[in-house]
């Protein structure tokens, strides 16, 4: 799923580092992310959409991997993220990020957030609903500054990998409905508030999505909008968000949509569509999350228990689960992997690999063809690990929380230490009652 991790002999390597040094110097679980492949896909960001068409900016949406490393590295490409709250916002400025290059997203921003955002420069809004219109109009006034609303209209369209990640159908709590004139009445709430400013509109559509043709659709329905703005307040929408959602693939059965087609796809409606009414092309933003970090990551893992049930299964239980990796348990996700040290052996034979979580559900591969000769000790690879992982993770069953290692050109480095078991305790308050 990386071109930047590759077998030589029996073994895993992923930057050039072998994966079981990785694991002897840092300890499992671990989390590695190749910092060969962000800065590849950062890459493309700016060359084959930013640098390639004029008055656009991608946008990393930071929920799929947050910490001070990966703003640091965004931030080196020049270009923007998309934060759904202010601790995503403290870390980003924390890490020196320009907030004019930051989008805040979100379904409830809370006044405190607002509040924080403005007061840190991070004026550029996607706006979701009235009411935080209202706590806008407000608290950008008390600030004296001005919210950038780009408006999130829902565009009615079925995309995305599972029910829970699909956001652009009707019955979704994101975003302004677009029947009944609903987007309009936003858009004539902030027209005439002084404290904020029309700066356009926002689609996204669905997560881990493969269908070109949503993407194309959810664009011309946007054209239509942006018509209907045009007809009702004499005003040019002069900015799109196209959101993100990129599939990627976690198996061979996975075929993700071309980078450049996609974003091709896009232009071209919006072009299109904006040269016929002899309007100059709006600015461009698109934000994909998994796309850029997904592949990048694998999370290593010690073989311990292997319970084996004559005519049924081989569980392989690691030493990490569902609380360094909530995606299969949650969205039934498809993940590959391999023993690492193993890696060249014929696979002969099958089994599920499980958590250490007391959960049933915690099982992080089903039916994997794996070596034969896989045993306690072995170090197994996930691949693909590097979005909404370390993100969603949590300390379930009091796991400590997984290093977060980056691998770049045969080297390493930790970019998050290892939680320890005082890090366990170190919210734990033993007050008196008063
Ligand atoms: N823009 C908006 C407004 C979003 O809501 C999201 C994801 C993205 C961009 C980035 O989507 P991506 O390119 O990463 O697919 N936890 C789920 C995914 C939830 C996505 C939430 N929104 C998962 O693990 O599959």
């Amino acid at each position: 799923q990386t071109q930047f991790a590759d077998i030589r002999g029996n073994d895993l390597y992923i930057d050039g580092v072998k994966a079981t040094d990785l694991a002897k110097k840092y300890g499992t679980p671990l989390y590695v992310m190749s910092e060969g492949h962000i800065r590849h896909q950062m890459n493309e960001l700016k060359e084959k959409f930013m640098d390639k068409y004029e008055n656009t900016l991608p946008l990393f949406a930071s929920k799929s991997f947050s910490c001070l490393a990966i703003y640091k590295l965004a931030s080196e490409y020049g270009i923007g993220i998309d934060c759904v709250s202010a601790g995503e916002i403290s870390i980003a400025l924390r890490a020196g990020f320009d907030p004019d290059k930051i989008y805040f997203h979100g379904n409830n921003k809370l006044p405190s957030e607002i509040e924080y955002a403005l007061k840190h420069g991070v004026t550029h809004f996607v706006v979701d609903n009235f009411y935080e219109l209202e706590l806008c109009d407000k608290i950008a006034g008390e600030l004296d500054t001005v919210v950038k609303a780009t408006v999130r209209v829902v565009p009615g369209i079925k995309a995305g990998g599972h029910n829970f990640i699909q956001t652009g159908h009707v019955d979704t709590k994101f975003g302004f409905s677009s029947h009944y004139g609903i987007y309009l009445k936003a858009i004539k709430k902030i027209l005439d508030s002084k404290n904020m400013e029309f700066e356009g509109l926002h689609a996204h559509i669905g997560s881990q999505v493969f269908d070109l043709y949503a993407y194309i659709s959810a664009m011309r329905t946007f054209m239509g909008f942006v018509d209907e703005i045009y007809k009702t307040f004499g005003v040019v929408v002069k900015k799109i968000n196209a959101g993100g959602g990129y599939g990627i693939a976690y198996n061979k059965l996975d075929h993700p949509l071309d980078f450049e087609t996609i974003t091709e796809e896009i232009m071209n409606v919006i072009g299109e569509a904006y040269e016929k009414r002899g309007w100059e092309r709006p600015m461009v933003l698109i934000e994909p999350g998994r796309w850029v970090v997904g592949n990048a990551g694998i999370t290593l893992y010690t073989v311990g228990a292997i319970k084996d049930i004559p005519d049924v299964r081989t569980y392989v239980s690691i030493d990490g689960g569902m609380a360094d990796n909530i995606r299969t348990p949650l969205y039934d996700a498809k993940y590959d992997g391999i023993v690492a040290n193993k890696a060249g052996e014929t696979k002969t034979k099958v089994v599920t690999i499980a958590g250490k979580c007391c959960e049933s559900g915690d099982l992080i591969c089903k039916d994997l063809h794996v070596t034969g000769n896989i045993e306690a000790g072995d170090i197994f690879a996930v691949f693909s690990t590097g979005a909404y992982n370390y993100t969603m993770s949590s300390n379930y069953n009091q796991l400590p929380k997984p290093a977060v290692v980056f691998t770049y050109e045969g080297k390493s480095k930790v970019v998050i230490r290892r939680q320890t078991f005082d890090d366990l305790v170190e919210y734990d308050e033993d007050q008196a009652y008063e």
